[in-house]
């Protein structure tokens, strides 16, 4: 694995050399570099241009936007085509649409009308990807490759076509060799669903009411699959004829539609979309918030998905699309503040990125994306965001190199949880990234730095380790819990259910049995609104909401509600939380558990985060108003007033380099 320790971040853009004449290049060229830019991405719509008809390449402009970027010293990021067959392959080939849960086709005319499972479209897209891999692999200034665009955008992991439900089939029958197997283990009894045959299973859609949660989960980590194919067939071609380059994909934000986990270990660098202000409004954030944000995004949106991303590929990561301005696809679209665009830049930084590349360069007057902003307008005028990336470029060239990010707290988060939640929520909402996402919020609200990281992650350095909700918990995970040396906190639900979604022989939390001696024996949820007092706390009063459980067992009772019902669970240094906890109760527990970890916590004013890298310690200001920057021990501040103004950055330093 390399490392980005010793080097600064670079700052990047998307370009569409097709969607500009040809006349325009060179001058854009030479304004991302004197912009500070030193990478751009290009390609990945472009296979209409590159074959315009099957077999027939036109390499021309392709070759000549390559060249006019290499001029200008640019490193290319080159994407490959395969999120947008053109016209002409779908006509040859009309079973390679994917097909949605209620049995449509999704047609040609917007793009990733594609479905994973297609034998013929996956040899399609190899056949393009070596042609591009051989043309540029070994081009001194194509540094980098992306695969495709954004995997699963537009609700398209999953398509319910004649390719899938054959790939299903098979898969099946090698997973559980025997349809009795299957069956067994499905519970197929119930409501008479028995097969006799893997040839007589079909797709978990169109069924009168739920179809049975096993198979939906099977489907689930089917399509998962069928997506990790895909990408492992495109780096292998890349490897071939890219040899030393790095392979990244562009992850998104909020989505766990397949195992990220398992695509991020076949690249070298795992990089993410990421669009604070249009994440806020589309996602189920509360209407306070969405209000008191609206320009800033949420403080802890772009941060959880950097230390998400960060954890996905041995912790190499970057942003391949930040947003510079509004966006064209979120209910609203506002103008982030002045200064936000510097701020995320700097944030990414500060937790370890190796590259920010702005969505787009120059914003297209034209088609489905024209309201979208980019570093300039359609007019070629520099937009706001243009002095924001100069002033960014001049502050990384100050700090230099940063270092390493601390070792602090691991959050252990897996994609199959978000399935399993999503499958089976029993109350409304319930979800393990949403989940994943307030115990994040709560730690970082304390100042702490949290790596989120799979389940079979090394665990060696942090402090503390926090589950929030895993439900089904693999045996040495139990093993490695049990030897952590610091606390651990666990969440309602984990250990609830087999590999095949069932509950355990034993009553949840199933294997954690093993570390904390207690049995839930019932579970009930609470529509919003609904509250189980709880009680004081640290001068604060906090309640349960929306998941409670019964328990039994000998563990002690650390916390109960007002009416005695316990809460939080303790054996050792194993504590069980055995309810959905509301912000403040969260609060008090994480802050908690961490002073018994031996980690200095902070008391940050609202709208006020903080990042440990290296000797540094940045903070963030994502309040609407000036907030005064914290005192750290140990910390001196580097420059700048004790008031941190709306949007700004603070970085403070240690003498002390704790993290070499
Ligand atoms: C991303 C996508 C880009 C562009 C952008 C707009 O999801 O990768 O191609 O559509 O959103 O914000």
């Amino acid at each position: 694995m390399t490392s980005h320790a010793n080097e600064t971040m670079r700052l990047g853009c998307c370009y569409y050399p097709e969607h500009w004449p040809e006349a325009m290049w060179a001058d854009d060229a030479r304004r991302m570099a004197a912009m500070g830019l030193s990478r751009v991405r290009i390609g990945e719509f472009a296979w209409s241009r590159i074959e315009p008809e099957p077999g027939r390449y036109d390499w021309g402009w392709l070759d000549r936007a390559v060249e006019t970027l290499h001029g200008a010293g640019l490193g290319i990021i080159m994407g490959t085509p395969t999120a947008t067959p053109p016209k002409w392959l779908v006509d040859a080939m009309p079973d390679m649409i994917a097909i949605d849960e209620a049995g449509r086709p999704r047609r040609f005319g917007s793009r990733r009308h594609y479905c994973f499972s297609h034998a013929g479209y996956r040899a399609e897209a190899a056949r393009i990807v070596q042609a591009m891999a051989e043309r540029y692999g070994a081009h001194p200034s194509v540094v980098m490759w992306q695969t495709d665009n954004e995997y699963g955008c537009h609700d398209t992991v999953m398509s319910y076509s004649a390719a899938a439900l054959a790939g299903f089939r098979l898969w099946l029958a090698e997973r559980y060799a025997s349809i009795d197997a299957l069956n067994a283990a499905w519970g197929n009894v119930f409501w008479s669903m028995e097969y006799r045959s893997f040839d007589e299973i079909d797709l978990p859609n169109l069924t009168v009411t739920e179809a049975n949660p096993a198979h939906r989960l099977a489907f689930r980590r089917y399509c998962s699959g069928q997506v990790a194919v895909f990408n492992a067939m495109q780096v292998e071609i890349i490897r071939a004829a890219a040899p030393g380059r790095d392979i990244t994909h562009n992850f998104m934000g909020f989505f766990t539609e397949f195992d990220h986990h398992q695509v991020g270990a076949q690249i070298d660098l795992a990089t993410w979309d990421s669009y604070p202000l249009g994440f806020l409004e589309q996602f189920r954030f509360p209407d306070a918030d969405k209000q008191a944000y609206a320009r800033q995004g949420h403080p802890d949106i772009a941060a959880f998905h950097h230390d998400l991303y960060r954890g996905c590929s041995a912790g190499r990561w970057g942003v391949m699309e930040q947003q510079p301005g509004p966006v064209n696809w979120a209910r609203y679209n506002p103008a982030p503040l002045p200064g936000m665009v510097r701020l995320w830049t700097l944030e990414a930084a500060a937790h370890g990125a190796e590259l920010v590349s702005y969505f787009r360069w120059r914003q297209a007057p034209f088609a489905q994306e024209q309201m979208h902003a980019g570093l300039l307008r359609p007019d070629s005028v520099d937009a706001p965001a243009a002095d924001e990336v100069r002033a960014a470029a001049r502050d990384l060239d100050g700090l230099g190199p940063l270092g390493t990010p601390p070792r602090s707290v691991a959050l252990l988060f897996d994609y199959q949880a978000d399935w399993v939640t999503g499958i089976q929520p029993q109350g409304a909402g319930q979800s393990a990234l949403w989940h994943a996402f307030d115990w994040y919020s709560a730690l970082r609200s304390l100042g702490l730095d949290v790596d989120i990281v799979p389940p079979d992650a090394p665990l060696d350095g942090y402090a503390m380790a926090v589950v929030p909700c895993l439900p089904i918990v693999e045996e040495t995970l139990v093993e490695r819990l049990a030897s952590f040396a610091g606390p651990v906190v666990i969440g309602a639900r984990s250990g609830s259910k087999t590999a095949d979604l069932s509950m355990p022989a034993a009553l949840p939390p199933g294997a954690l049995q093993q570390l904390i001696p207690l049995t839930v024996t019932r579970v009930s949820t609470l529509r919003p609104g609904m509250t189980e007092p709880g009680g004081e706390a640290d001068g604060a009063s906090w309640a349960i909401q929306r998941w409670i459980e019964d328990v039994e067992g000998k563990a002690e009772v650390a916390l109960a509600t007002g009416g005695g019902r316990p809460v939080l669970l303790r054996h050792g240094h194993v504590r069980y939380l055995a309810a959905q906890p509301d912000a403040a109760l969260l609060h008090q527990l994480m802050e908690r558990v961490a002073q018994e970890a031996g980690l200095p916590t902070l008391a940050l004013p609202p709208g006020v985060r903080t990042r440990r890298i290296g000797r540094m310690l940045f903070v963030f200001n994502y309040a609407a108003e000036p907030r005064p920057v914290p005192q750290v021990a140990g910390y001196r501040q580097l420059s700048g007033d004790a008031l941190l103004a709306s949007a700004g950055v603070a970085v403070l330093v240690t003498e002390a380099d704790t993290f070499a």
